[in-house]
């Protein structure tokens, strides 16, 4: 089948958010805030720029992945919504960050399930605990979600045992139900954890992601969704199978996709970034998902330190860039923009948003989508 494999840049975001995006690099834009937000000029996808994705829902508020995790974060006016997932046994897929759900679930309280704890080795790491493709789905929705982090989130932990562990075709129905009650599109991030991983067990996620993204009308390359993975042969595989904008997750800069170890690609993520690499990467997706440090790598005592030229080749390549993962608190936050002693307390998140915007940057990952979208609006009314 004839596809076009490189929508760019432009196409993804649309002429109006785009000018806002040349104006974050200090180039000739000329679009005002309203027009940023793209809805008023109907061009392309129409996200404003910069874009804020609400990372695993709004996670700082509520726990992880969970339909009222997501739920807030549309309430709270997140531009899209992020889903991780992994299959279950029977191979539905299921909204988890890791297919490990020993810290997010309530599963080490079922005597039932006491003997399916074991230790695996994923991603060459060992691991013990309850892995999700152990369970079938009607097991799995016997478990209940909680806070990953509880020690920093205290907060959190008021919710747990409230929602179940989501399956993604709910979450598309969520979407379809919202979007016509809000009188808009619901826009999801989608990755796919671990794929090669789950593709040696039998359990490719590429070819049921394809099928539900299909079945609800998200295969298109106009649709309202980009898929991520840090594997780029995942992004590869399923840009085969759907025109959805794809985005190529990078960790940080010294580090080897799992894949790229599994078929003795030498590459790292350094490479990754020269313009070489990134053209290689625009020849099959539309952006880069880089962590944070890529951007604007720290300094030995934790500060933010000079930017790199990424932002710059990325965009000379036509790829969009969707850094992760901004939060609010002292303990994730650069070293200039902790407040106060207690790490969970919440820093200076405002002044590291801008700092990050400021290289031109399309959009951002957000435990916090509320601050991420006023931070926006804030570099937006400062241009
Ligand atoms: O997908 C963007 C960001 O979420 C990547 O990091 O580990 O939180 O999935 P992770
Ligand atoms: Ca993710």
């Amino acid at each position: 089948m004839e596809r076009e494999q490189k929508p760019g840049r432009r196409a993804i975001l649309g002429a109006a958010a785009l000018g806002a995006g040349a104006m974050a690099l200090g180039g000739a834009g000329t679009a005002t805030a309203a027009e940023a937000s793209g809805e008023a000029s109907g061009k392309g996808h129409g996200l404003p720029v910069p874009t804020v994705i609400g990372h695993r829902g709004a996670s700082g508020y509520r726990p992880e992945h969970t339909m009222g995790s997501y739920q807030l974060a549309l309430d709270l006016g997140a531009d899209i919504i992020e889903q991780d997932l992994v299959p279950t046994k029977d191979g539905h897929l299921v909204c988890r960050h890791e297919n490990d759900i020993t810290a997010t679930t309530d599963v080490s309280a079922h005597p039932e399930f006491a003997d399916r704890k074991t230790t695996k080795t994923v991603d060459g790491t060992a691991l013990t605990g309850w892995f999700t493709e152990d369970f079938t789905l009607a097991e799995l929705k016997t478990l209940r979600a909680k806070e990953r982090i509880p020690g920093n989130r205290q907060r959190n932990t008021l919710y747990d045992g409230r929602w179940e562990v989501p399956t993604f075709e709910e979450v598309l129905q969520w979407a379809e139900r919202e979007g016509r009650k809000r009188g808009r599109r619901v826009w999801l991030y989608v990755e796919t954890k671990h794929p090669t991983y789950f593709r040696k067990l039998g359990l490719g996620l590429e070819e049921p992601l394809a099928k539900l993204l299909r079945r609800y009308g998200r295969h298109k390359k106009d649709a309202a969704l980009f898929l991520q993975s840090f594997e780029p042969s995942s992004i590869q595989r399923l840009r085969k199978l759907v025109d959805t904008p794809a985005v190529v997750l990078l960790s940080t800069i010294n580090s080897r996709p799992w894949d790229f170890i599994e078929a003795n690609d030498p590459r790292t993520v350094a490479d990754l970034v020269k313009p070489e690499g990134l053209k290689w990467i625009a020849g099959y997706a539309q952006g880069i998902g880089p962590d944070l440090s890529v951007i604007i790598p720290r300094t030995a005592d934790g500060k933010l330190g000079t930017p790199t030229s990424v932002v710059k080749d990325a965009h000379a390549a036509g790829l969009v860039l969707h850094p992760y993962t901004m939060r609010n608190e002292n303990t994730f936050l650069p070293a200039d923009f902790r407040r106060g002693t207690d790490p969970n307390a919440y820093g200076d998140a405002f002044g590291a948003f801008k700092k990050y915007f400021e290289t031109g940057i399309d959009g951002i990952f957000s435990d916090n989508p509320d601050t991420a979208l006023l931070a926006a609006e804030d570099f937006r009314k400062s241009r």
